[in-house]
Formats: structure tokens, sequence, C-alpha cells
């Protein structure tokens, strides 16, 4: 690469980029702090040429090789109040932000809303993409709008919630802004009237055994803290990516067929009369919870969750992955879809 206005680094190591800790690098790698940096890239004709992939906390995806293009490591801050009406608060967050930061802040500034997302890994960029979800609460409840950049036209995009198109763990930035579009900043709708989000049993029983009757959203926050200490491994320590499969859509005719088999299936109906089943379980009953496949394991507290033994690469994920897709479709005949993002 010939220009280099930007503090480009080559052949830079993704480890501490990503959570499940596996050891990747990059051709070229940018940590994007304004906008200003992604407009300089966008003139820049030998930047223009590499293929891109635009990071946040690293915490949803899978690196199966070296990246051969620029990883842009949005870094950008900021955080703050912009306005409120008779419904809501409403914060913008710049994207490089770290999610869970963003909860305890708008906990402190007496906002509640975010709560039952507490501790979800990653930054305030990626929430969107994925359209987070926790303990009965999707970002798409709390979003009201975004900032991003269409790096093909260079155009500022302005997102309401409708046009993100969010769906379960799926937005329009995983279909048509896919690899166009780079997030700069989320603004939230946080309401003036809240009401406590307890549907999650996990949340209820939490709150019960805490004597919590009438729970604050700094209560709520504190047992979805509590929970996720328990269940999900910390990517400090254990490597891994929170939710490796989303929990597969069934009809009604294939619910009840397997309920049948399988009197315990633990299923959920949609709004649509479809049923989502809990993965978890599926990858349980077919024996796989704690159980390692050369360097990745199934984590011994919640079957959902794939982890990193020590040293283990993007392919000992992918082939525990696939093994384990192998048995659901085999003793069950539904297909997981994997949540994170392979690359
Ligand atoms: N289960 C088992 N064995 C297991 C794991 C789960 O039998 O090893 C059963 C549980 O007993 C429960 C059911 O499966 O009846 C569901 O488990 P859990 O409540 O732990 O939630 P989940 O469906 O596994 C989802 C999200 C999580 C989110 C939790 C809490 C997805 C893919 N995952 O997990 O999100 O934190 O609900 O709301 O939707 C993530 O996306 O990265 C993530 C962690």
């Amino acid at each position: 690469m010939t220009i280099s206005k930007l503090p480009y680094q080559f052949d830079f190591s993704l480890r501490r980029h990503n959570t499940f800790g596996i050891d990747a690098s990059a051709h070229a790698y940018l940590p994007v702090t304004s906008l200003e940096m992604l407009l300089v890239l966008r003139s820049d004709p030998d930047a223009a040429r590499l293929q891109r992939l635009v990071l946040g906390g690293g915490s949803n995806l899978v690196l199966t090789q070296d990246f051969p293009g620029l990883v842009l490591h949005m870094c950008n801050r900021g955080r703050e109040i912009v306005g409120a009406d008779d419904d809501a608060v409403y914060v913008r967050a710049a994207a490089g932000e770290n999610w869970h930061e963003l909860v305890l802040w708008t906990l402190e500034q007496g906002l509640a809303g975010l709560e039952n997302l507490s501790l979800i890994p990653g930054n305030v960029g990626a929430a969107p993409i994925q359209n987070i979800g926790a303990y009965g609460v999707e970002l798409q409840e709390r979003f009201h709008a975004l900032t991003a950049i269409d790096m093909e036209s260079g155009e500022i995009l302005t997102l309401d919630r409708s046009a993100c198109a969010f769906d379960y763990r799926d937005s329009v930035f995983k279909h048509r802004l896919r690899d166009r579009a780079v997030v700069l900043d989320v603004t939230f709708a946080l309401p003036k009237r809240w009401q406590p989000a307890l549907r999650y049993a996990d949340v209820a029983q939490e709150l019960d055994a805490r004597k919590l009757m009438q729970p604050t959203a700094r209560d709520i926050s504190d047992a979805v803290i509590a929970i996720r200490t328990r269940k999900l491994p910390d990517p400090a320590v254990i490597g891994n990516a929170g939710s490796f499969f989303k929990n597969p859509i069934v009809t009604a005719v294939q619910r009840n067929a397997l309920l049948e088999q399988h009197p315990q299936l633990v299923n959920y109906q949609q709004p649509n009369g479809s049923y989502k089943l809990a993965a978890g379980w599926l990858i349980d009953q077919c024996g796989w919870k704690g159980k390692n496949l050369g360097a990745a394991g199934v984590y011994e507290k919640q079957a959902l969750v794939l982890v990193n033994r020590g040293g283990a690469s993007g392919q000992d994920v992918v082939r525990l992955a696939q093994a384990v897709q192998a048995d659901v479709m085999v003793k069950f005949g539904v297909t997981l879809e994997p949540e994170p993002i392979f690359i």
C-alpha cells in the first residue's frame, strides 16, 4: 500500500480483538476514531481495493484464517443524553463504546430500559447488527435511530427502527447493507414510563431469591449480571462468542412431532404460531455438554456456548460446530444455524 495518511498497521495479530481468543492476523488494521478517517480511507485507491472487515468488540466472530484485507476497528467514543419528549429520553453512543459500560452509565444517569441487556459482551456499533437480546428484551425495543456511512456511495445514512429491519438476531446489516454500511453511532429511546421486564423465569427467580418484590432497574441489572456470571463463561478467562447457534424456529407440525418423541423438549410459541426451540437443550440431549473436540469444547454450564480450551484455531471451532450440528440433525432433524460471523 502506497499512501499512508492513516495509521495502518500490517500483519496485525487479532488474538486480543476477538473474544474467542483465536490467533489469526489481519493483512492491514486501522483503529478508526472518527468519520473523517473513513472519508480519507474512501479516497485511498489502495485501501479501496482491499476486502474490509468492520470490527467492534470481536464478540461475535470466528476467525477461520488470517484475514487478507483491511480490518476497520471502530474505536470512536462518546455518549450523551441528546433530548427528551413525553415518552422517552434519548441517549446517543458512539459505535466504539463498550456495550455494558453504556448500560451501567445509563443506570447511573437514572435512565432505565437497558438493564436486561447488562453484561452482553461487545460494542455499541455491533448491537444493532445482531439485534442483541437477553432476558426478554431485544435491542429493537429500545432503539431509536443510528447513523452509518455507506462506504460504497459515501452517503451518511440515518436509519430508524423500520429501516433497520430488525428480527431475531438479524437486521438489514446482515443483508442489503452487508459489507457496505459502517455504523457510527446509535441513539436509544429509554422509556419515561418504565415497566420492569420480568417475563423470563430466570430473572424473576433471581429477584425472588433476593426478596426484591418491586425491583428497580438497577436491581434487575444486578440480577442479570449474577445470572450471566453463573451461566456464561467470561471471555477474558475462557474464549467464547456467547451463544454459538440461534435458537431454531420450526413449524407447529414439526414441534408437535418432536414433542411426541421428546416430551421434555424446551419450546416457546412465537407470535406467528411457529415455535422456537432451545438449541442449548437439543445440544445437551446429544451429550455434548462439557465435551471437547481438539482444542474447542462445549461449555459445561450452557451447551449453546462453544469455548476455546486453549490455543484453539478457527478450524477447531468449525469442526466442533459441524459435529454438533450433525448430531442435532440426526437426533432431532433440526438445522442449527450459527450466530457468529465466520471470516
Ligand atoms: N438448556 C439446557 N441445557 C443447556 C442449555 C440450556 O437444557 O445446556 C435449556 C435451559 O434449561 C432452558 C433453555 O434451554 O430451558 C434455554 O436456555 P437459556 O435460558 O440459558 O437461554 P438460551 O435460549 O440458551 C438465549 C440467548 C442468549 C441470552 C439468553 C437469555 C440465543 C441464541 N441465545 O439463550 O443470548 O442471553 O437466551 O435471554 O437467543 C447470545 O446471543 O450470545 C446470548 C448469550
